[in-house]
């Protein structure tokens, strides 16, 4: 008898048929026990880190490279080796972790590592809205002060604090590379993780000689190094024989033809995976991850499409509609659709056009 392909689904869902042993270990936030290919970078970032085991304050340190290089993963290993040693020491150290971008905002991000440094909550001392960037600084300045903390401020994606900092005029920065000057007792280290290599040339030159008295760069992943930390994942993330070994080796080179980013060779494999359990396949196949591969561009592509205001959207959807490419044609196709949806057409006549002109650039580069 058939079966019904409900009941199929249903029945290896009850039996825990899976792909997958562990879908936790291809999560973005999991930390591998063994980080492959990175010694070097390991080695580095623990031996400017290595003066606080020593009860002195290190250098402030930049750390970058192109994304997916495993910054994050490096830096966020050395911290918690070191937190697991200096727990009881005599040296009081504090380790601070925040991502500008995503706390969004200037304030967000300070009272984040503010709150960090008190023992409650810090509610009442870091509160979410109503003080001053400046007095939010004072009052992360006095609780190091007041306790003598050593402490290393990470701040993960820091060329969108430099965009913070810009929108506000207040330069966080220059007080942050600078916050030692300013404390009798403890210390500030502020560890800067940037995937953007031009961050460096916007920088006050100021806070960019106090900010880099380090620096560390991530090279590129190889492709048969991509492979490499691919089917160290696969050990833990999946049942045996899962994966097809070409199924890797396109995984790893389609990853690896722009610089080797292992970020997105681990999310073709969770999606390739989900596909191919979804297709009830029973091992992920080349097609799968070539599926995953459309799948996450077309999600990409969504997401920058829903990021868009209505009538941009329109706009975008007039040109793919329209008769042809002229200014003129572009316009009437636009006017057309606001009629099918029964919109008013935009009053930023001026905003529109220079998107028109945009969008034209872009057709003719096609
Ligand atoms: N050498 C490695 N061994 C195992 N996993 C790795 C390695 N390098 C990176 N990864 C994994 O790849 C993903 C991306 O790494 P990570 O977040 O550290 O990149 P990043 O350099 O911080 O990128 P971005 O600049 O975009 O923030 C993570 O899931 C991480 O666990
Ligand atoms: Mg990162």
């Amino acid at each position: 008898m058939v079966k019904d392909s409900i009941d199929k689904l249903l029945d290896d869902a009850q039996s825990g048929k899976s792909l997958f042993k562990n879908r936790e270990v291809l999560h973005f936030t999991f930390v591998p026990d063994i980080i492959l290919h990175r010694e070097d970078e390991q080695k580095k970032v623990t031996q400017s880190l290595l003066p606080l085991l020593k009860k002195s304050r290190p250098s402030n340190l930049l750390v970058y490279g192109k994304p997916g290089t495993g910054k994050t993963l490096v830096v966020t290993k050395v911290l918690n080796k070191i937190k697991e040693r200096v727990r009881e020491g005599s040296f009081p150290i504090q380790l601070l972790y925040a991502n500008a971008k995503e706390e969004g905002t200037l304030y967000g991000l300070l009272i984040k590592l503010g709150r960090q440094l008190v023992d409650r909550a810090g509610e009442k001392e870091f509160p979410t809205t109503g003080l001053s960037i400046s007095e939010i600084f004072n009052r992360i300045i006095s609780a190091i002060g007041e306790k003598g903390l050593n402490t290393v401020f990470v701040v993960d994606e820091i060329d969108y604090l430099a965009e913070l900092v810009s929108k506000t005029g207040k330069d966080v920065f220059y007080s942050l590379t600078r916050a030692n000057e300013r404390l009798k007792k403890g210390s500030l280290t502020l560890v800067g993780i940037s995937n953007d290599l031009t961050f460096k040339e916007r920088l006050d030159p100021r806070v960019l000689s106090s900010l880099s008295e380090e620096e560390i760069v991530f090279t590129n992943y190889s492709v048969g190094q991509i492979k490499e930390i691919l089917e160290e994942r696969i050990k833990a993330a999946f049942i045996p024989r899962a994966i097809e070994q070409a199924a890797i080796n396109l995984c790893a080179a389609m990853a690896g033809q722009e610089h080797g980013d292992a970020r997105r060779a681990i999310d073709l494999l969770r999606v390739a995976g989900e596909i191919a359990e979804r297709e009830q396949a029973d091992s992920i196949k080349e097609e799968h991850i070539r599926k995953a591969s459309l799948k996450m561009e077309e999600d990409k592509e969504t997401t920058a499409l829903n990021s868009y205001p209505l009538h941009e959207k329109l706009l975008i959807l007039a040109v793919m509609k329209a008769n042809g490419t002229t200014t003129g044609e572009i316009y009437h196709s636009y006017k057309n659709l606001c009629k099918i949806i029964r919109q008013k057409k935009s009053h930023q006549q001026r905003e529109l056009m220079v998107l028109v002109r945009f969008l034209q650039a872009g057709t003719q580069n096609y």
